[in-house]
């Protein structure tokens, strides 16, 4: 089977990459490298001992997207390529709906035209919203999403579903991440945020590596386990996995999944097992609380264990070790 994969030299979209190949997919990626690098495609090639065609194509361009269809005899594609910062999605919000449902709706009308019905597509818990539960399950539906960034995989969502009711030969996968984090453990690819990360593991590998001084832990008042915030941490290789399992294995028809550990875990627990796993102390403070996050969120994973045969496979001690490892391996 041909797959492509749409941001296939992304954080998420590299690991995906390695997995297909590994499990004997074909892939062709595009990825116009706005938040990418090219040399991360020599490096899934050296893990994987396979090499890739690679189209450096913006996909908002209509004609190019055409132009992969053309060429190649694709059967199913995954879709990662989007932006996906949401402090700039709220200062941009019209850069992320146009790039993001632009691209979107374009590779589905050119899978349409050249008659491709097998579509996977990146999604997010953010969908469910504030939503008063902590365990979000796929039946409970989307919620308000908090941010512009959040809003375009809602609304893409939307328009799969719309596009699955007109026409039921389409094959739709939609999978909601929960905080995918971790590295390959080859030590070759692994998650490089522009700037100063947001997010809380690029972050801690930016004080464990000493490039910043110290974690704010945004709040310790929260009614959780220890007072600070608790999420699902997955590692992207088991991320990755599930797209091989959703591509081998999701019924006919439009199937949502949560692809999550099942399991919260608190900011200091994830911060407590890095220094212990590495041996590395991480300096932090606890600040007040960041606008916009819940206190407490996790995934079930029941669904796609029961249908897909997919489960996460590597602990956060993993998650812990690999991440340092990437960023050890390189250090700038
Ligand atoms: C956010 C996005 C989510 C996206 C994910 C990428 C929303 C509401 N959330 O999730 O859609 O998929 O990033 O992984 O759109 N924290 C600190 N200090 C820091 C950074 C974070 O204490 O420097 C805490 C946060 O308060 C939170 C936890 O760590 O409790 C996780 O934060 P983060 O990594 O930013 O992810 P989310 O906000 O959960």
């Amino acid at each position: 089977m041909k797959v492509l994969v749409t941001g296939g030299l992304g954080f998420i979209g590299s690991h995906t990459v390695v997995e297909l190949a590994k499990s004997n997919f074909e892939v062709i990626i595009a990825d116009n490298l706005y938040n990418a690098k090219e040399e991360v495609l020599e490096k899934i090639e050296k893990i994987t001992g396979k090499k890739f065609k690679l189209y450096k194509y913006d996909l908002c361009d209509k004609e190019k997207v055409e132009e992969i269809f053309r060429d190649n005899n694709i059967d199913a594609v995954i879709h990662f390529a989007g932006y996906k910062a949401v402090g700039e999605s709220v200062k941009k919000p019209l850069m992320y709906y146009s790039n993001n449902l632009i691209t979107a709706i374009n590779i589905l009308e050119v899978m349409e035209k050249f008659n491709v019905r097998k579509f996977i597509f990146s999604s997010s818990a953010t969908v469910y919203g504030d939503n008063g539960h902590t365990k979000y399950v796929e039946s409970m539906g989307r919620g308000k999403t908090t941010n512009p960034y959040g809003t375009t995989k809602a609304m893409i969502e939307k328009i799969l579903e719309d596009l699955y009711a007109s026409d039921n030969s389409w094959n739709i996968t939609i999978l909601r991440y929960f905080n995918p984090v971790g590295a390959h453990e080859s030590g070759l690819i692994g998650e490089e945020p522009n700037g100063i990360p947001n997010n809380l593991m690029p972050y801690i590998m930016k004080v464990a590596s000493g490039k910043l001084e110290k974690l704010n832990i945004f709040g310790n008042d929260y009614p959780t386990v220890d007072g600070t915030g608790v999420r699902d941490f997955i590692h992207v290789v088991d991320l990755a996995k599930g797209h091989v399992k959703a591509l081998e294995k999701a019924p006919n028809g439009l199937n949502i999944y949560n692809l999550g550990s099942g399991k919260g875990v608190s900011v200091l627990e994830l911060v407590n097992t890095f220094e212990k796993v590495n041996n590395i102390k991480i300096n932090y403070q606890i600040v007040e609380r960041r606008a916009g996050d819940l206190a407490e969120y996790y995934s079930d994973a029941t669904k796609a264990y029961v249908e897909l045969g997919w489960k996460t496979e590597k602990t956060v001690e993993d998650i812990c070790r690999d991440s340092w490892n990437y960023e050890k391996n390189n250090k700038k």
